[in-house]
């Protein structure tokens, strides 16, 4: 038995930024976005599809969301615009998950309380508290953020990652328009086209695998695999960017009902300590993985190979390895602080982790 569950309403192709107001409706909405918008001309737009339904821009967001600098931006949003519906997430994943920490008021009504629930204390009954709908617009085709209930969360600080999941940190709506990433300059293009290839990789050596995640994630990787090394030639191709961000799309569907694995398990911990991209660090390790997932389950490698359209999973190792190292991804674990005599010992604590444990070879 199995369950596929997405509830979240997507419009998407080039120009389909023009529906925003009728997903909002009647009701007003805060804006957030990443910090280059203005200067885009981007928050304007959206100034001129809502009018006054528009109440409040917010732009200083900073790559991975960190409680130091949401925790005020929060206490803000609900002091200034509490009786406001809708958050509108303009970005990449950084600002669709910063969007998601601004949604909920729990009955207290502040960070703190917020930060408890998401560090894993009872939830809220929603009547006690109150909640924003999420309505997301990607400028960067990976994250898959805008069709996920998931908020990554840093506190720097403490040296930790968390993760927040409330009913509805689902979006109530996704707006995919790929002129938007027309823009994306080529190192975010790299990092948000790999963290989708991870993604589809991930949902695939995955215990919660099912047909609909299986074959959303093969039409993914094939997809990025043929089209992102072409769009990083020729990054003003509207129907390339279009392309990429239907893969990107199809592939947050497909880890929407598996979660990630391995690869994201083993990756927090490095952009952690040494900043390294998400994107990066969670692809970095793909091929490894591949090999120590080759040979668990036979419908498990009939799907890898026909992703690489070869015959033999060392085949398709290689493969994944050449494509990275061509678009100039290292895939020695040296280049990310990992020494190779602390590979297994770090493999075996990602397995613990809570993605690890989604990795296939555990199951
Ligand atoms: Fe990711």
């Amino acid at each position: 038995m199995w369950t596929y569950y997405n509830p979240v309403n997507v419009t998407a192709g080039c120009g389909s930024l023009k529906e925003l107001p009728v997903r909002l409706g009647q009701r007003r909405a805060i804006l957030i976005a990443f910090p280059e918008a203005p200067g885009l001309g981007l928050v304007d737009r959206i100034r001129e599809l809502l009018g006054d339904r528009l109440v409040a821009v917010e732009t200083d967001v900073r790559p991975n969301p960190d409680v130091e600098w949401l925790a005020p931006m929060y206490e803000r949003l609900w002091r200034d615009h509490a009786d406001v519906d809708c958050v509108i997430a303009l970005g990449g994943g950084s600002v669709i998950d910063c969007a998601k920490v601004m949604l909920t008021r729990p009955a207290g009504g502040g960070f703190g309380e917020l930060l408890a629930m998401i560090e894993g204390a009872p939830a809220q009954p929603a009547s006690r508290g109150q909640h924003r709908q999420l309505l997301a617009i990607p400028t960067t085709a990976g994250t898959g953020s805008e069709v996920t209930p998931w908020a990554t969360v840093w506190d720097q600080a403490r040296g930790r990652k968390l993760s927040l999941q409330l009913p509805w940190t689902w979006p109530e709506a996704a707006i995919v328009d790929a002129d938007l990433m027309l823009s994306l300059p080529h190192a975010a293009t790299l990092a948000s086209g790999l963290d989708a290839l991870s993604h589809a990789l991930e949902s695939l050596w995955n215990v919660h695998r099912n047909p609909v995640s299986a074959s959303l994630a093969v039409s993914a990787a094939r997809s990025i695999i043929a089209t992102l090394p072409q769009l990083l030639e020729q990054p003003h191709r509207p129907d390339l960017r279009e392309r990429l961000a239907t893969a990107a799309l199809q592939a947050g569907l497909a880890f929407s009902n598996t979660r990630t694995a391995l690869a994201h398990s083993l990756s927090y911990d490095i952009t952690l300590k040494h900043g390294t991209p998400h994107g990066i660090a969670c692809s970095f390790s793909l091929p490894r993985i591949m090999e120590l997932a080759a040979g668990r389950d036979p419908a498990l490698d009939g799907l890898l190979l026909s992703v690489f359209e070869v015959a033999r999973i060392d085949d398709a190792v290689a493969s994944l390895s050449a494509f990275l190292q061509d678009l100039g991804v290292s895939v020695d674990p040296l280049a990310y602080g990992i020494p190779e005599a602390d590979w297994n010992d770090r493999i075996a604590a990602a397995l613990a982790g809570a993605r690890g444990r989604n990795f296939i070879a555990v199951a």
